[in-house]
C-alpha cells in the first residue's frame, strides 16, 4: 500500500526576508527619522555621498566579477592587453578613485562642521544613561535648560556642542545630520541647518548599556519667529498654581523630594542630576523618546519608572497616594 505523500514544504531560513525588506523600506520612507529623507544641507550632502559610494561600489563589483568569470571560463587564450589591465585597473584606477574620494571627504567634513556661517544659536547636548541634557547658550548669557528635546529655528545655523556625562553615546538625527560621538571629557561640534519646520527623531547610536534602545529624542524645527516666541515663553519662571488640584501636585513634587534630582525654572528645585522639567508637559515624549506625553504616562512613569525602563536612575514612586500621583502628573503635564 502506498503511503500518503507528505507535501514537503521547504522552510527556508530566509522566508521572512520580505518582512525585513518591507521594514527597511518603511524606515527609509519615514520622514521623521531617515537618512533617506534629508532636511537641510548636512543630511543632503551625506545622502549624495552615500549614493556615489553605493552606485560606484556596485558598478566596480559587477565589473570585477565579470572579469573573474572571464578568467575562470576563458579557455587558455591570453587576455588582450593583460599588462595594461593590471597596471590600469590594479594600480592607477584605485589610486585615482580613492584620492579623489579622500579629497572630497576632507572638504565635505569641513563644510559639515562649520557650514561656513556664524551660528545663530549654540546648544550644549550631554548624553547620559539614558537621557539627553540640553542647555541653550543664549546671546544674553542667561542659559536655558531642557531635556530630551531640542527646539531649533528653521533656516538658521545652529551649533551643537556634544559631550557625555558618563559613558560614550552618539548623537544621531538622520534626517538632519550625520552621527557625532559623545565622549566623556571631550566636546565635539556639529552644525545643523534645518530648512523645513517639523519634528525629527534622533536616537543614541552607540551602545551605552541596558536602555540604549530607549535613548531617543526629538528635534523640533520651528519657523524662526515661532522659535523666538517659544524661547520667551520658556524663560518665564514657573509659579505655584492657583488651581487647588495643580497646587497639590506642586506640593507633592517637593514633599516627595523630586527636587533632589530635577529642576523647575523659578522654583526652589534646581538640581541638574536628572532632566530639567521646566517645560516637560510641552515636549513630544516622556522617558527620552520612550512614551507619549500625557497625564496617564506621567503617572505611569512616576509610579513604575523601573518597570518601564529598568536600570534608569529614577526610582519607582509606588508608595505615592493615588490622589497625590494624579495631582503631580496633572501639574507636570501643565508645564508647557
Ligand atoms: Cu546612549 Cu546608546
Amino acid at each position: 500500500m502506498a503511503l500518503p505523500q507528505r507535501r514537503n514544504r521547504r522552510k527556508h531560513p530566509l522566508r521572512f526576508g520580505w518582512l525585513f525588506l518591507a521594514g527597511l523600506l518603511l524606515v527609509a520612507c519615514d520622514g521623521r527619522q531617515s537618512a533617506f529623507s534629508p532636511n537641510g544641507f548636512n543630511a543632503r550632502e551625506i545622502l549624495f555621498t552615500s549614493w556615489v559610494l553605493f552606485v560606484g561600489g556596485a558598478a566596480i563589483f559587477v565589473f570585477v566579477m565579470a572579469l573573474a568569470a572571464y578568467a575562470v571560463f576563458a579557455r587558455g587564450e591570453r587576455f588582450p592587453g593583460a599588462r595594461a589591465w593590471v597596471i590600469g585597473g590594479g594600480i592607477l584606477f584605485p589610486v585615482v578613485t580613492l584620492t579623489a574620494l579622500q579629497v572630497h571627504e576632507f572638504g565635505l567634513a569641513r563644510r559639515l562642521v562649520t557650514l561656513g556661517e556664524t551660528p545663530a544659536l549654540t546648544v550644549e547636548v550631554t548624553g547620559n544613561m539614558w537621557w539627553w541634557d540640553v542647555l541653550y547658550r543664549l546671546p544674553d548669557g542667561e542659559p536655558l535648560r531642557s531635556a530630551n528635546e531640542i527646539v531649533i529655528p528653521a533656516g538658521r545655523p545652529v551649533e551643537l556642542l556634544v559631550k557625555a556625562g558618563d559613558v560614550i553615546h552618539s548623537f544621531w538625527v538622520p534626517s538632519l545630520a550625520g552621527k557625532m560621538d559623545m565622549i566623556p571629557g571631550h566636546v565635539n561640534r556639529l552644525t545643523l541647518l534645518a530648512e523645513k519646520p517639523g519634528t525629527y527623531r534622533g536616537q543614541c547610536a552607540e551602545y551605552c548599556g541596558a536602555q540604549h534602545a530607549l535613548m531617543a529624542f526629538e528635534v523640533v524645527v520651528e519657523p524662526a519667529e515661532r522659535f523666538d516666541t517659544w524661547l520667551t515663553d520658556q524663560r518665564r519662571p514657573v509659579q505655584r498654581p492657583l488651581d487647588a488640584f495643580l497646587a497639590r501636585g506642586y506640593d507633592t513634587f517637593f514633599s516627595y523630594g523630586c527636587q533632589s534630582c530635577h529642576a523647575v525654572r523659578g522654583t526652589p528645585a534646581v538640581s541638574t542630576i536628572g532632566p530639567d522639567l521646566s517645560g516637560v508637559g510641552g515636549r513630544q515624549s516622556l522617558g527620552a523618546g520612550s512614551f507619549g506625553n500625557n497625564v496617564g504616562t506621567f503617572a505611569g512613569w512616576i509610579a513604575s519608572a523601573q518597570h518601564l525602563k529598568p536600570g534608569n536612575a529614577m526610582p519607582s514612586f509606588n508608595i505615592m497616594d493615588g490622589e497625590d500621583l494624579r495631582a503631580l502628573s496633572a501639574w507636570l503635564e501643565s508645564l508647557k
